[in-house]
């Protein structure tokens, strides 16, 4: 098996930055290469362009095996880390891959015999067997003269450095050296986690139905807040005590499904079967519908054009990603039904979030009527205070004062 000992990662972005430098720092020489100029100048200045616990710290002491450039560069082993969102200009959104295969064409360029390019984007099966063709096709190489696989990225934003070094890791393979080649490299980044190997495809359906199954478990939640709200009982509390059986795990109801993976990828199978994943079609939609009942249920208490202050605008709590976030949707629908919307978003230092003044919680608390939509760790500290003003609270975090 060819000894790994540098490798070029295409993307460097929220995943690939992280992952650069956990592989600098379990001693490979790590190469980031990134189409965007402004994140290259950033990271070459050593400063690193997003809020992630330890990062910085980490990136400065791994400096000695870190560079930065925009085109890959010759190395032993590839990761593809671009992103893959959602292409919607079609009757239903399906997986936008352009930049996977852009990353693809460009790594063919510097391929070698004996190279391993490993595609951590989450995609739909048969994009690892798409990507292998881009490379041969534009490296001259036979299909059997590199490798491919897929290791699907499974970390969560705010906990990236632990994960990648203690989550278990899926090598979907096409043939024993990529596999063996892969190990390799995660053996020496895991310090608690284990590698299982498969073959490309199963590894690529299995990381989509890992977010297939939360968007369902949420949208069973959220069809369950509505249940509970027409019967006058607290949904929180039916979820805590279903929960005490021990083989039932409802999630918790809130005002959407954000981000760019659960509500993104399920589209990623339903693509290749249309008409035959009603499920994951019910799901998107009873979790897209979430902040539109939630403003029904506010437009019962109190009109337009009354001032509303959001509270938490990211896609989730504790976070500075605003990415396709059911929060910013909310305080949207929210304006265009007329309200004067002002958010409160500690976690993003901006004065203004998509055109919504962003305000202190003071502030946030002076408006008159506030909506908790995320549970922020500022707000978590101050739930006596959140309580003592007019406020709707889809997420239970006043429950019990
Ligand atoms: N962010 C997460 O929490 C998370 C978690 C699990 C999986 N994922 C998956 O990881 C992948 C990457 O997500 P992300 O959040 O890091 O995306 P991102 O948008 O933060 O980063 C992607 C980077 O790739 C760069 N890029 C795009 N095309 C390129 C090309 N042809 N060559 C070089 N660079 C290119 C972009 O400029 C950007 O900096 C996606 O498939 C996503 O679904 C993300």
């Amino acid at each position: 098996m060819p000894e790994i000992r540098k490798i070029c990662v295409v993307g460097v972005g929220y995943i690939g930055l992280p992952t650069c430098v956990v592989l600098a720092r379990a001693g490979f020489e790590v190469c980031g290469a990134d189409i965007n100029e402004r994140i290259i100048a950033s990271l070459n200045d050593g400063i690193v362009p997003i809020d992630e616990p330890g990062l910085q710290a980490e990136f400065d002491a791994a400096q000695e095996r870190l560079r930065f450039t925009k085109d890959p560069e010759a190395a032993d082993a590839f990761y593809i880390c671009v992103s893959t969102p959602l292409d919607t200009s079609g009757a239903e959104p399906k997986a936008k891959l352009d930049y996977v295969f852009s990353a693809a064409a460009a790594i063919s360029k510097v391929l070698q015999k004996g190279n391993l390019v490993i595609l951590e984007s989450t995609s739909p099966p048969g994009t690892t067997r798409r990507v292998a063709e881009i490379l041969a096709e534009g490296s001259g190489l036979q299909r059997d003269e590199f490798h491919t696989v897929h290791c699907p990225e499974r970390v969560i934003p705010g906990r990236m450095l632990t994960e990648l070094r203690e989550n278990d890791r899926l090598i979907g393979a096409q043939d024993e050296i990529g596999a063996e080649m892969a190990k390799s490299i995660y053996d020496r980044v895991l310090t608690k986690g284990s590698v299982k190997i498969t073959d490309d495809v199963t590894a690529e359906t299995a990381k989509i139905a890992e977010n297939a199954f939360r968007d369902v478990n949420i949208a069973f939640a959220n069809e369950l807040s509505v249940i509970c709200q027409g019967l006058g009982i607290d949904v929180f509390q039916v979820v805590e005590l279903a929960n005490c059986h021990p083989r039932v795990n409802i999630h918790s109801p809130g005002v959407g499904v954000g981000g760019h993976c659960i509500p993104v990828v399920p589209w990623f199978l339903c693509q290749l079967f249309p008409g035959q994943t009603p499920l994951m079609h019910a799901s998107r939609a009873v979790n897209d519908a979430k902040p539109g009942w939630i403003a029904d249920r506010i437009g019962e208490i109190l009109a337009p054009p009354a001032e509303i202050c959001v509270l938490g605008m990211t896609y989730k709590p504790d976070v500075d990603d605003l990415r396709d976030s059911a929060a910013v949707a909310f305080a949207q629908l929210l304006d265009k039904r007329g309200y004067h919307v002002t958010v409160c978003e500690p976690n993003v230092k901006q004065e203004e979030i998509f055109g919504f003044r962003n305000l202190s919680l003071d502030e946030a608390l002076k408006t008159g009527f506030v909506v908790v939509a995320l549970a922020h760790r500022e707000f978590r500290e101050n739930r006596a205070r959140i309580a003592a003003v007019p406020h709707y609270d889809p997420v239970g975090l006043l429950r019990g004062l």
